[in-house]
């Protein structure tokens, strides 16, 4: 069956590690945390990737695998695991804090192998160097980003430059001034989301967005959106996910009684676990292991959303999947 480019593709996220080399204080993965660092079976991502490739050629949809971490770039079968997905036609992206940007190797490997690389940025110099606790950062991301699209040029190859921004009290008053620099560096699709409380709740109380900092946010986004295009920049995240920002502001639950996510969307972690969201990684109790056959890859969607419609995680009462309200959606 051929692959329809015009339909969204199937996505696979998968934490393959949760090692990492910089020490951002609202994440669950900051360097400084003790605590016994995993990674997944390479074996298993080589079976799993083959079995995906054998579901994608049975249906008329692009799947893509997402690789996540800590930072995946520094997980040593990237390139072995990179050339394997791509052999076997699957798209794929990858989210990173860009450090490993530095290297022409690295950059080689990503412009080669990846339909899109997403950049964590979080604000200018003053907000972001000393907020990931590498010195430089901002200034080192300019030049790697500047780097990757003369090299991407020279390559002949079309992978999409993507900016991920963590909006949270101190850089939402920059934001719109943020998204534009980026679009000037030439990242060609921005997505933001709100700081998030489960992994470090000493950080979340005075840092998350307030009721004010959400209707600001709401106010300013249309407009933002449209100067980005003029530059050839999509500012992505519709009026669905910004108003489930001001929601959560307000501390007013999203509860889901018959999930959806799952017919387009899965979350894999370090340990093989498989659900439709990381937020729920432990309540379906499937393991990719146990998925031996395409079959059994064609049925899980389908497993995953009847399981949750009869035995709702604890969760489900909040949601808070940003795939839910459309991340990725204009
Ligand atoms: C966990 S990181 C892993 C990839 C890579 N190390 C990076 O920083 O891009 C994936 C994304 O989650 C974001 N993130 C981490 N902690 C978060 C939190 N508490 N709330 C919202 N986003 C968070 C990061 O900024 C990044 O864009
Ligand atoms: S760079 Fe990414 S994974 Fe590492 S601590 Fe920061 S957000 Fe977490």
């Amino acid at each position: 069956m051929s692959v329809n480019l015009k339909q969204n593709p199937f996505v696979v996220v998968w934490r393959v590690l949760d090692h990492c080399n910089l020490a951002c204080p609202f994440c669950a993965y900051d360097k400084r945390l003790r605590f016994a660092r995993r990674q997944v079976d390479e074996a298993e991502v080589f079976r799993f990737v083959d079995l995906l490739a054998q579901k994608q050629a049975g249906s008329e949809r692009r799947h893509l695998i997402s690789w996540l971490g800590g930072e995946p770039t520094l997980w040593k079968a990237l390139p072995q695991v990179s050339a394997a997905a791509q052999k076997a036609g699957l798209g794929q992206s990858l989210t990173t804090n860009g450090t490993t940007l530095g290297s022409a190797k690295v950059r080689q490997l990503l412009l080669d192998r990846f339909d899109e690389i997403t950049l964590s940025i979080d604000g200018f110099e003053d907000v972001h160097d000393g907020l990931r606790g590498w010195r430089g950062a901002f200034e080192k991301l300019r030049v790697g980003i500047s780097k990757l699209r003369e090299e991407r040029e020279s390559m002949g190859v079309s992978c999409r430059l993507r900016a991920n921004i963590v909006l949270m009290r101190r850089n939402l008053g920059r934001f719109a001034e943020l998204c534009h620099t980026l679009a000037d560096w030439g990242i060609e699709e921005i997505t933001f989301n709100q700081l998030g409380g489960r992994d470090r709740p000493e950080f979340f109380p005075m840092n998350r967005l307030r009721p004010a900092d959400a209707t600001r946010l709401a106010g300013l986004v249309p407009g933002l959106r449209s100067e980005l295009v003029q530059k050839g920049t999509t500012l992505l995240g519709g009026d669905p996910y910004v108003r489930r920002i001001g929601d959560t502001t307000l501390d007013r639950p999203l509860a889901i009684g018959r999930c959806g996510v799952a017919q387009d969307f899965w979350f894999i972690d370090e340990e093989g676990t498989i659900a439709p969201c990381n937020f729920v990684e432990d309540h379906f109790g499937l393991n990719i292991r146990d998925l031996r056959s395409v079959q059994d890859l064609e049925a899980l969607s389908d497993t995953l959303c009847s399981r949750q419609a009869r035995f709702p995680a604890a969760s489900c009462a909040n949601c808070m999947s940003t795939q839910q309200v459309a991340k990725f959606a204009v």
